[in-house]
């Protein structure tokens, strides 16, 4: 027996760093994908081989430990891990995975590889698990297997993305609502060429000192289990007693639900001078109060903003460098890469990679 399975990569197009303090985000895809492609084994082995990182890695069903050293293969064993502990009988399998998602560019080459993995070996052991668990159950893998307290936005958005659109969830209750991204605009991305690896420590800091900032307000906002609850009049009430940094952790937090649900309105009521307006405050916050950006990706927002036909910009996913995201006047698209392109190369030296998205399927099973 054998299969084929495909999964995109994630684009968000805003909400960010809010999904693990129960927020909303609006992310979508593309069509990058990380296909995985499995034949059954008679035994308990499980052979991967990734031809995007030239190496082979074997592991046994029955020993489902995270290897020593941090690799990608703990992406794998993870995810088998956790299908098994939620009682899916797995069986051998031997898979070959590809990847077009540019690592660390932040796209969620992780996810992607996460839910195309999980598919691919539900799909061998014929077996299913709907998309919100199988979301979950990724999400658990990153923690346990990858070290990256992550929340669940690139595993459900490639879980339950719908051709055309974003997707709205809302982190806390998992409920999903597919908003129709405008045909006049085209989602651009540029990368920035700078790569921070997630794992090793920014990203866990951030999501640490949001912990600590609801462990400040709990005794004195009644009621409150998580940031998504933090209304701006309790943030400026409370303001002296988080102190500066964890203040300004939390307003991010805060504005960018609230850029959410008005870019859900913009997209619908077809304003994209709106979205574009929240798109360019959420890269605001995100490099002022948040803390996530770095020069290199500040100065393509700055380059992008004034390419005729732009009408906002962000950066895209985790932080710390990777891809710029821009709105952009679906006539203008093309253009717009060629020149922001070029202007960023006179800066960085080095001609970056642009990409226009393609709001796709989820990962699924395809044809081979
Ligand atoms: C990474 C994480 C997500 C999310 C984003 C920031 O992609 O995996 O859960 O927190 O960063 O929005």
């Amino acid at each position: 027996m054998s299969l084929v399975v495909q999964a995109p990569a994630r684009v968000n197009v805003i909400g960010e760093h809010t999904d693990y303090n129960d927020g909303l985000v609006l992310p979508t895809t593309t069509a990058l994908h990380t296909r995985v492609r499995a034949r059954r084994r008679l035994d308990r082995i499980v052979d991967v081989t990734t031809r995007t990182l030239d190496d082979s890695r074997t592991f046994n069903l029955d020993a489902l430990e995270p290897a020593a050293e941090s690799s990608w293969i703990n992406y794998v064993i993870g995810v088998a891990a956790m299908l098994a502990d939620s009682g899916i009988a797995l069986r051998g399998a031997s898979l070959e995975i590809d990847s077009e998602i540019p690592l660390g560019a932040g796209l969620s080459s992780s996810a992607s590889l996460e839910l195309g993995v999980a598919l691919a070996l539900l799909g061998i052991a014929e077996q299913a698990v709907e998309p919100a668990e199988l979301a979950r159950l990724c999400q658990r893998a990153e923690h346990q297997f990858a070290g990256l307290q992550c929340g669940i936005m690139d595993q459900y958005a490639i879980a339950c993305a719908r051709r055309g659109h974003a997707v709205l969830i809302d982190c806390r209750s998992l409920q999903t609502e597919q908003v129709a991204i405008p045909g006049s605009v085209a989602l651009l991305l540029v990368d920035s060429g700078v790569r921070h690896q997630l794992p090793d420590g920014d990203y866990n800091n951030r999501t640490e000192e949001c912990r600590q900032a609801l462990a400040r307000l709990a005794d004195r906002v009644p009621a409150l289990t998580s940031l998504r609850d933090l209304g701006p009049e309790a943030l400026e009430e409370h303001k002296s007693h988080l102190g500066d940094t964890l203040y300004r952790r939390c307003r991010h937090v805060v504005t960018e639900n609230g850029r959410v649900q008005q870019a859900v309105a913009a997209m619908r009521d077809g304003d994209t001078a709106k979205l574009g307006a929240l798109i360019s405050a959420s890269h605001a916050s995100l490099r002022d109060d948040y803390e996530v950006s770095c020069k290199e990706v500040d100065e393509l927002v700055v380059i992008s903003d004034r390419c005729p036909g732009a009408l906002g910009s962000r950066q895209v996913g985790g932080g710390f460098g990777g891809c710029v995201l821009v709105l952009v006047d679906a006539r203008e698209a093309a253009a717009a890469a060629g020149r922001i392109a070029s202007e960023y190369t006179r800066y960085a030296g080095a001609t970056p990679w642009t990409h226009i998205v393609q709001a796709t399927d989820p990962a699924k099973e395809i044809d081979s």
